[in-house]
């Protein structure tokens, strides 16, 4: 028997731009529609992931992650982001649930160009992940992000720094580009609005794809 593959949805957008609670109640509402749903996010919940996690914590190798090689993190994430499409993403788009990641590709070809300085490297290791049905972009300028995420919690991950966020914000306008340019799907979504408001629009989004 054959099922109708489900669709794999992204949402994206800087640290504190809402990309976790919009997920979750995307999944949430889409079930309640009837939809299977599968919830997940990157860095992912595999070996991969659970090592990235303790990089960008700073617990290996230098206070806050500065100690560890760029690059060498960039190759984990990729590792991680086909690791998990295998893994867990493919099996259950066959299966014919819908898979929303809270974060996927467009997340290194921002945050991991920066920090590489060569965003055609990381475009290149991540050439093998499989593109989603629709990446959502949540719009919020760093300064209102950078507020979320202070009201949010005391202490800083490795990315989580104002200048930083800011040339992450125009990162990822041009890897949106460069996603239009391959001929994937995007959305740019206002996320700066009551969460409410936004999750509507992420919604609306969605089930256009
Ligand atoms: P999170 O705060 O959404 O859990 O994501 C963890 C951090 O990792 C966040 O600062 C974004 C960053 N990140 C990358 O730099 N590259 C990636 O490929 C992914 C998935 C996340």
């Amino acid at each position: 028997m054959s099922r109708r593959r489900g669709r794999f949805l992204v949402l994206e957008g800087l640290d504190g731009a809402g990309t976790t609670t919009q997920s979750r109640l995307l999944a949430e509402r889409l079930r309640r529609e009837g939809r299977r749903v599968h919830l997940t996010a990157e860095p992912s919940g595999g070996p991969v992931g659970a090592l990235i996690r303790q990089v960008l914590r700073g617990r290996v190798a230098g206070g806050g992650g500065e100690g560890f090689d760029p690059s060498a993190l960039a190759l984990l994430f990729a590792a991680d982001r086909l690791d998990h499409h295998a893994a867990e993403i493919a099996p259950r788009l066959a299966e014919g649930a819908d898979v929303i990641s809270d974060r996927y590709t467009l997340s290194s070809l921002a945050y991991q160009s920066l920090t590489t300085g060569d965003p055609a490297w990381v475009e290149r290791l991540n050439a093998r992940a499989p593109a989603p049905d629709l990446t959502l972009f949540l719009r919020v300028r760093p300064a209102v992000a950078g507020r979320r995420r202070f009201a949010e919690s005391g202490s800083r991950e490795l990315y989580e720094v104002p200048a930083f966020q800011r040339r992450v914000a125009r990162a990822y306008q041009r890897s949106l580009a460069l996603l239009r340019r391959r001929g994937e799907r995007v959305a740019l979504v206002d996320g700066e609005g009551p969460v409410e408001a936004v999750a509507e629009a992420v919604h609306a989004a969605a089930i256009g794809a």
